[in-house]
């Protein structure tokens, strides 16, 4: 039972792209300068199976942030919580998302939590394989699982714009080498996770994960249980309390859906037992995420009393 009519849909994109003008597009990924700064695109995919669109949904976006929680899922599959919580936290910061001054300061050493940049290293490398071609194999296996379809892959330019030039997520990895978090070769670490962030999808793709975790780890459409229903829960309670980094309050009290953002501009949100939302707008606000996204997301989720609070 969509909530939101097309014409709904497109009235409210129309209007949050009013406030792209006044984001940027991220640039420390040198590939991803090539977003276009007005774009803003949304798809909900309902439980029933209807979906709803508007903008450019054909456009795609590499996932950036946004694998962090598809990837802590297959981690927490592959090793289990206790395995997962050894080596990251779960509280969130208020520092930006590639901060390297809590791996020094924190008592325990473990990253805060595995939304931020060391958390999600830490985490992809938990993944399971003998060598990195088997574990992003696997990775992108279960993301297809999650979409629905087998077309799904990894930005090959993209992936070699961030691996050329992670500086600082290599300062991260080897720091945490030192603190025996993580105990692979850091290129390889490296290699794995900047083609995690480069994988590739549309807005429909990301509203169907979206829908996955709206439904507990369910795929209605397909009447399959793809992830636990406890694996599934952890990850949207880090969606709510670390999804948007250092703007994770401020987007709970304004917003209230469990989402998650990346640096392309991409939003995956899912809105328990109802649907799932994917998002694409390159303009990004002073903390990285996507500012049409967000201004879409306060509207929609006002308008239809979505919070979860
Ligand atoms: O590791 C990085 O910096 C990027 N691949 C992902 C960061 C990101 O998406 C943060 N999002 N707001």
């Amino acid at each position: 039972m969509p909530c939101i009519s097309s014409e709904e849909l497109d009235g409210l994109v129309r209007e949050a792209k009013k406030v792209t003008k006044h984001g940027k597009v991220a640039d420390y990924i040198p590939a991803l300068q090539k977003g276009n700064r007005d774009d803003l695109s949304v798809a909900i995919y309902h439980a029933d199976g209807t979906c709803l669109s508007a903008g450019d949904i054909e456009q795609k976006i590499t996932l950036q942030s946004i694998s962090k929680v598809l990837s802590l899922a297959l981690a927490l599959m592959d090793c289990g919580e206790e395995c997962v919580f050894n080596k990251v936290g779960y509280e969130p910061t208020g520092d930006p998302f590639n901060s390297i001054i809590k791996l020094e300061t924190n008592h325990s050493r473990k990253p805060l939590n595995p939304m931020i940049n060391a958390g999600a290293l830490a985490v992809t490398h938990l993944i399971k394989g003998v060598n990195v071609e088997e574990r992003l194999e696997r990775l992108i296996s279960f993301i297809r699982d999650l979409a629905g379809h087998n077309v799904i892959t990894y930005s090959l330019e993209v992936a070699q714009s961030e691996f050329e030039t992670a500086f600082l997520n290599r300062s991260l990895c080897y720091y945490m080498k030192q603190d025996g978090i993580i105990d692979e070769d850091v290129e390889d670490l490296l290699d794995l996770y900047t083609k995690q962030c480069a994988i590739e999808m549309d807005c429909l793709d990301l509203a169907r994960i979206g829908l996955v975790f709206a439904m507990n780890g369910f795929d209605p459409v397909r009447e399959k249980q793809i992830i636990p229903v406890e694996v599934a829960r952890l990850c949207k309670t880090f969606m709510v309390t670390c999804g948007m980094y250092n703007a994770s309050g401020e987007f709970a009290i304004r917003v209230g859906i469990p989402a998650k953002s990346g640096v392309s501009g991409g939003i995956m949100g899912a809105v328990r037992n109802r649907f799932g939302i994917g998002i694409f707008g390159p303009a990004l606000d002073e903390k990285g995420n996507s500012i049409g996204g967000i201004e879409f997301l306060e509207m929609l989720s006002k308008r239809y009393e979505l919070s979860i609070f």
